[in-house]
Parts: structure tokens; sequence; C-alpha cells
């Protein structure tokens, strides 16, 4: 694979590795450290621009301009005829990875209104009611197998376990094809990070198996429809529209590489922050009819699982004083929006009595705004209400694991107890 170009400096200002959000370096550093690299970018009158050096392929000088304010992250997300979402999003390279070239997170219009318009059957009332039961199910059965485990790592055993269930389980998607699906979605995750040890060659034939079962799930459904995702994308509806069985494949990765990593990342987040913060735990368990749903949009501002998206510059646009050119990319860092001082009070605090929560954990305001969010809130919400009814003694036991993956930043281990 193409690794991505080392960065090295701003405008004509060095900046070191560490301090270069491009970097993994920056990315190594602890949040708090990261807080103060994204608030110093956000109180410069431009946005700031990061440039690669020595790049096979790459013009001289080329590279991205960080995107950190909450007001200029939103009138970019307003404006998807300016600022593209093709070729990709979440990674620096010039093309998706294989396979996910027909993503709609890396579409424009007007192939990705079409396919929003299909998928969004996926995301109706009475679908999310039907999950429901579901995400019940799961998070009492995890929260059981916890209590009887006890002290082990959060993030292996209790946060990596509901989402992808619930996604294939959505899909109807068979047991036996469940493990090679997640496993294909979080290789193509991890092969954004160029220290995967996996190569393109492993990761190909895991890919074409899992399209293959897709493929015969829909051709069954077309016959023999169920009550499922698969059937409700493949048959055609009133208007004739449909998903073709290549379509299908191609959502069901993004469902996945969408909505697994992020509500794992939050379920261990939540862990995180209701140890570290008491009095907000304590206000939790005492009313969760009040501050369960406030609780999961606080976690998912404060720790923001998709960290940063990419946008590319189609129509020369004016952005506050800076103006930007066709063929120009962005990084909107979506975790800098959500600690901006001028939208949240006293950002870095860990607050469930916000009254307000206009995070841009979900995406900016458009086209692109994340589809799954009402699932992820559910999902979030039932399982923190069920461990913490069952094991209010539910705590971290040491700071969490953490690295970046692409877009994603992600909590590897997290040791828990329960008393
Ligand atoms: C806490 C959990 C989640 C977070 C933080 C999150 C975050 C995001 C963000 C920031 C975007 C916008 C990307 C952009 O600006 O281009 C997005 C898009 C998307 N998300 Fe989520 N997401 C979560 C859970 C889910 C779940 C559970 C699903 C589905 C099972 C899902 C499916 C999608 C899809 C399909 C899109 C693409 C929408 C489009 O391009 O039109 N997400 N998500």
């Amino acid at each position: 694979m193409n690794h991505p170009p080392h960065p090295v400096h701003t405008g004509n200002r060095h900046v070191p590795d560490s301090e270069n959000v491009l970097s993994p370096d920056f990315w190594r550093r602890l949040p708090d450290d990261r807080d103060d690299v994204f608030a110093e970018l956000r109180a410069e009158s431009d946005p700031a621009f990061f440039s690669y050096s020595s790049v096979p392929g790459w013009p001289a000088q080329s590279g991205f301009w960080a995107i950190t304010r909450y007001a200029d992250i939103e009138e970019v997300c307003r404006n998807p005829r300016a600022f593209s979402s093709e070729p990709t999003v979440y990674r620096l390279e010039e093309a998706a990875p294989p396979g996910d070239e027909g993503s709609m997170l890396n579409l424009d219009d007007p192939r990705h209104t079409r396919l929003r318009r299909i998928v969004a059957r996926a995301f109706t009332p009475r679908m999310l009611r039907t999950v429901e039961q579901d995400i019940r199910a799961i998070a009492r059965r995890v929260t059981a197998e916890l209590a009887e485990r006890g002290a082990c790592d959060f993030a292996a055993h209790v946060a990596a376990t509901m989402p992808p269930e619930v996604i294939c389980s959505m899909m109807g998607i068979p047991a036996s094809g469940r493990a090679n699906a997640v496993e294909v979605a979080e290789l193509g995750m991890a092969l954004t990070d160029p220290n995967c040890p996996v190569s393109l060659d492993e990761f190909m034939p895991k890919l074409v198996e899992c399209l293959q079962l897709v493929e015969e799930l829909v051709r069954h459904r077309r016959e023999h429809p169920a009550d499922d995702l698969i059937t409700a994308l493949g048959l055609a509806n009133s208007d004739g529209e449909y998903l073709t069985h290549e379509e299908i494949g191609s959502f069901f990765m993004t469902l996945v590489s969408a909505g697994v990593e992020t509500v794992r990342e939050s379920l261990s987040n939540a862990l995180v922050l209701l140890t570290e913060h008491p009095d907000q735990r304590e206000l939790l368990l005492g009313d969760f009819a009040q501050w369960l749903a406030p609780a999961a949009e606080e976690v998912v501002r404060h720790c923001s699982p998709v960290a940063w998206i990419r946008r590319n510059v189609q129509q020369e646009y004016t952005l506050g004083s800076h103006t930007f050119r066709p063929g120009d990319r962005l990084i909107l860092y979506y975790a800098s929006g959500n600690k901006d001082e001028t939208v949240f009070e006293n950002p870095r605090r860990f607050d469930i009595t916000r009254s307000s929560h206009p995070h841009l954990g979900y995406g900016g305001p458009g086209p692109h705004y994340c589809l799954g969010a009402q699932l992820a809130r559910r999902e979030i919400t039932t399982m923190l209400h069920e461990l913490y009814s069952r094991l209010p003694g539910l705590h971290a036991t040491a700071p969490p694991l953490r690295r970046q993956v692409g877009i994603i930043s992600s909590v590897s281990s997290l040791r828990c107890a329960l008393d």
C-alpha cells in the first residue's frame, strides 16, 4: 500500500512532528497535549497549512489545510459543492482503499443522494425498533458475562462485542459469516494505518469471500424476502429504486467500518470518563432517565471517535479571510471543533449537564451527517444502562491504551473491575 507522506512544516514555519496534526507522533501524545495544540491552531486568524516533503508523485508544497474551528467545520460541511468527499474522506492518499470506492462516505451528488435515499430504509423508526430488541438482549448477555468474568479488559470483552453483532443482525448476515465480515471491515480500517502489518494480498481473499456471501444473500432474498435490511435494500421500492448486490456489499462494509469502531470507542471512553469524574457518575446512576441520553452525547463530544475527516476543494471558496482553490485538500478536525471555547463553556470539562449539545462528533450539518447516529445513541445508552444498573461498582482500574488508526481514535485496552 502507499503510506501517507511524511509531513514537515506549516507554511514557512517549521513545526516538529509532535505538533504536526497530520503526524502519527502528534496522535501518540496525550489527549490533553493534543488539545493544547488544537487550541493554538484555533486562535490563529487563518487555517494552518501542513505540507509534505519528498513525496513521490506529489507536487512540491502539497499538503493539507487544517480546519480546527467549530464554525469553519460547520461551514465546510454545509457546502458539499465546494468541498467534495471524492475521491476519499478517511485517508490522506489520493484514492479510497480497494473495495471501498463506492462507499457513500466517499461520494458526492448525484450518486451520494441516490444511495443515501435508498439506504435510509435501513434506519426507519420501524427498523430501529426491531433492532432495539437485539440491542437489549446483547447488552444483557454481555453484562452477565462481565459479572461472571470480573476484572478484565473492558475494551476486548465488553465494548467490542455489541456493535458488530448489531450490524450483522440488522443486515441478516448468518452467524457463520459474521466473524469474517467483521474481520474484513477491521482490516480495511487497519490498512489506513502506515504501520499495519497486514498486506493487501492477505486482505483481498477475505474481502472477496465476504462480498460473495452478501451476493448470495441478496439473490436468495430476492426469491425469499425476509424482514431484514438486505431484503429492504435489494428489492425495488415504489419508485423502482434498489441497490445492486455490489452496492449492498459496499454498503455493508461501510456500515461495519462506520458503525463498529466508533461505538466501541464510545463505550470505552464512557467508562474512562465516568471513572475519572465520580461526580458525573453519581449523577448518572442517581437518575438514568434524566442523564443517560445527555451522558452519551457528552462522551461523543468529549472524546470524538472520528477525530478527523477530509474534504477536497472543487470550487474557489472564501472561508473567513482565506480563499481556497480547486485542488486544495482540507482536514476537518472534529475533535478540535468539539473543544472550541467559543461554542462550549469550559470545553475540556466532562459535564453531562451541558444544556445543549450541538457537537460535531457525528459530523457537521450536511449531506454526510452520520446515518447511524440514532442507532449509535441507542447502543450506547442501552449498554451503559444495563452495565451500571446491574454492576454499579464497575470502574476502570488503569488509564486506557490508545492509538490512532486513520481517522479513528481507538482504545486498544482498558482494564476494569467491578467492586
Ligand atoms: C458513536 C458512534 C458514531 C460516531 C461518532 C460516528 C461518526 C460519524 C461521522 C463523524 C460521520 C460523518 C463523516 C463525514 O463527515 O464525511 C459519519 C457518517 C456515517 N456514519 Fe457514523 N458514527 C457513529 C456510529 C455509526 C453507526 C452505528 C453507523 C451504522 C451502523 C454509522 C453509519 C454511518 C454512515 C453510513 C455514514 C456515512 C453517511 C454519508 O456519507 O452520507 N455510524 N459517522
